[in-house]
């Protein structure tokens, strides 16, 4: 994830600026910036590469402004190079970003039939170019940013300065977290309240959609309709240790909040933001000649790998085998000649999961990992490592890691998609524009979040749930009921719809809550004769889907509202739901939702 920090200070700051971003390092960089307003003028200094050149750079041409900002880059739009780090900025503007700008290349082509000239391929310069259009119409800096900001579409988060305004920054968040620091005359922002601890733990955190007007005297906080709203300030432990559960409640929130961000940062790690392909590094094994992809794993990394299975077979007409790690490591399994084996974990310490590595190994196949410990043993002992960069997962239930590891594994079945000629150019850009977008769609349903909370006292009652759904929705269904098992205790099985009539119905009364995941697609008709078998013996129906409920043809307790996304991608946003419902009942019922009873992060041992 890129870091972002800013300083209205009142001495020069560049120094500052960089000792900031240092602390921002773990979340990975390939090259920082930064920018002051001097004498009413906007400069800047970048280095490609660690901050150590970037402090090179300001020890040869220092930088005396008392206003300005930070950015540290993991490239996204654009090679990791000097020209494409930020900050970016006109003669009027400049600004550091985080994230996604989807529509990057209408405005800028837009902006380009208006004169404006581009000097790098990355989509955040664009923001410099809409504010400096935007103030070219009479608009001063504060209206020009909040009529630009109206037009950006996508998760991102942004710090921006003006030349001849050395009194006033503006911060802006729209699905990647920023913090506003409080301080004695000064005024700071940040990626997260790590960044700001040197300088102040007096910390407000945008929510989504906000954006704040930053004097040396204190901040105003404008939603995303520009009216001005209160926020509240916190005063936050960052000092202490590198991660903290900033302004929410449990890691577990805070890391479902982070999905939109993170999801983000590994998408552009294996997409070309700018050509919209998938960019894929070169593995060492032609991916068109697998005769078979067997995966394994466990928990909630199996539940990926089994989404990943009907996008491995469906798009790259690959035929996948999957199974458990604690049976995989012992069934003798047979592996063909060439095989490669996946295997999928957050940790990367899961001792079944190394186990039915060593197996695979030992029967000659090629090793991939999808892990989000870089260091960890199941990379360490991976022919090819696909990181997820979801960032520390603290949370025993895991959220974020989830939702990068399909966003990995997706990337993946594209990439041997295209490798084996299944999937043509157009249905490639197709399914990575849905990938893109899921950001954003994530942003609009945690706006939503108070449906899941109204619904946890009654769901909270419930013996047992059933969770139902056909397609990529029924390992999404799976994982919807282990989560609520593993933090609320209450028990849940999840099933395949079109298996109900095979014994589960025998469960259903008025007692039993049935959560159906069921996106507006293909296979909609089928979940819904399901549906009536349910509500037709007196079953609570939980229905999660982007369909009207005019289309469902029978009764519902609840209906929670999906945005209508790309059946490609429906798997990441519909995990979201699926948290959200086990977090607030969970919450509700005042289970320890970070550290549930028996379970530990890692389970090192079999
Ligand atoms: C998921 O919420 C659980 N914490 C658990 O199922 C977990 O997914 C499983 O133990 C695998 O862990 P790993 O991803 O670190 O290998």
């Amino acid at each position: 994830m890129c870091g972002i920090v800013g300083i209205l200070g009142t001495k020069p700051v560049a120094d500052e600026l960089v000792d900031a971003l240092r602390r921002l390092e773990y979340r990975g960089y390939d090259s920082a910036g930064v920018a002051t307003v001097e004498n009413g003028h906007l400069e800047r200094r970048r280095a490609e590469g660690k901050l150590k050149n970037l402090a090179a750079r300001l020890n040869d041409e220092p930088l005396q402004g008392h206003a300005g900002i930070g950015h540290t880059r993991w490239a996204t739009h654009g090679a990791p190079n000097e020209r494409n780090a930020h900050p970016h900025m006109t003669d009027k503007v400049s600004v550091v970003h985080n994230g996604i700008i989807e529509n990057f290349r209408e405005i800028r082509d837009a902006l380009r039939a208006e004169g404006a000239e581009f000097s790098s391929e990355t989509d955040t310069e664009v923001v410099a170019h809409l504010i400096t259009s935007e103030m070219r119409k009479g608009d001063g800096p504060v209206a020009a940013t909040g009529r630009a900001l109206k037009k950006l579409r996508g998760a991102f988060a942004l710090a921006i300065i003006f030349a001849g305004h050395d009194d006033l920054m503006i911060g802006a968040r729209e699905g990647s977290p920023l913090a506003v620091g409080h301080g004695e005359g000064e005024m700071y922002l940040g990626s997260d309240a790590i960044a700001l601890a040197p300088f102040t733990s007096q910390i407000t955190y945008l929510e989504e959609g906000d954006w704040a007007i930053l004097h040396r005297g204190g901040a105003e906080f404008r939603d995303r309709a520009g009216n001005k709203v209160k926020r509240r300030s916190i005063t936050s432990s960052a000092s202490g240790f590198l991660v903290d559960k900033g302004n929410h409640k449990h890691f577990m929130l805070k890391e479902i909040h982070e999905q939109p961000e993170v999801i983000s940062h590994t998408l552009t790690n294996y997409i070309d933001m700018t050509s919209g392909e998938v960019a894929f590094p070169d593995t060492g094994i032609d991916l068109a000649k697998i005769p078979r992809l067997t995966i394994s794993a466990c928990g909630t990394a199996y539940l990926a790998g089994m989404v990943a299975k009907y996008w491995l077979e469906r798009y790259a007409r690959v035929p996948v085998e999957i199974d458990v790690a604690s049976e995989m490591r012992y069934r003798e399994a047979p592996m063909p000649e060439g095989g490669v084996a996946l295997f999928v974990s957050q940790s990367g310490e899961t001792a079944d999961t190394l186990a039915a590595l060593r197996y695979a190994k030992a029967q000659g196949q090629r090793i991939f990992s999808v892990v989000n410990v870089r260091t960890s043993t199941i990379a360490r002992e991976s022919d090819v490592v696909l990181p997820t960069l979801a960032g520390p997962e603290i949370g025993v239930a895991s959220t974020k890691a989830f939702t990068c590891q399909l966003a990995t594994l997706a990337c993946f079945a594209l990439a041997i998609g295209r490798a084996r000629g299944t999937i043509t150019p157009e249905l490639e850009r197709e399914l990575v524009q849905a990938l893109t977008e899921v950001p954003r769609h994530m942003v609009g349903l945690l706006r939503e979040e108070q449906q899941y909370e109204e619904m946890a006292p009654w769901l909270s009652k419930a013996k047992d749930v059933l969770y139902l759904g056909r397609g990529t929705a029924y390992p999404i269904a799976m994982e919807g009921a282990l989560k609520l098992k593993e933090i609320s205790y209450i028990h849940a099985e999840g099933y395949a719809a079109g298996e109900m009539k095979h014994g589960p119905i025998a469960l259903i009364d008025e007692n039993v809550p049935v959560v159906v995941v069921a996106p507006d697609d293909e296979l909609f008709e089928k979940t819904v004769s399901n549906m009536q078998e349910v509500a037709a013996r007196g079953g609570q129906i939980v229905l999660v889907s982007d369909a009207n409920s005019d289309k469902v043809g029978c009764r519902v307790a609840t209906h929670l509202s999906v945005p209508s996304v790309h059946p490609f991608a429906a798997p990441l946003v519909y995990a979201l739901p699926m948290q959200l419902i086990a977090y607030h009942t969970a919450t509700f019922m005042g289970t320890d939702v970070d550290q549930p009873r028996n379970l530990a992060k890692s389970v090192t041992v079999e």
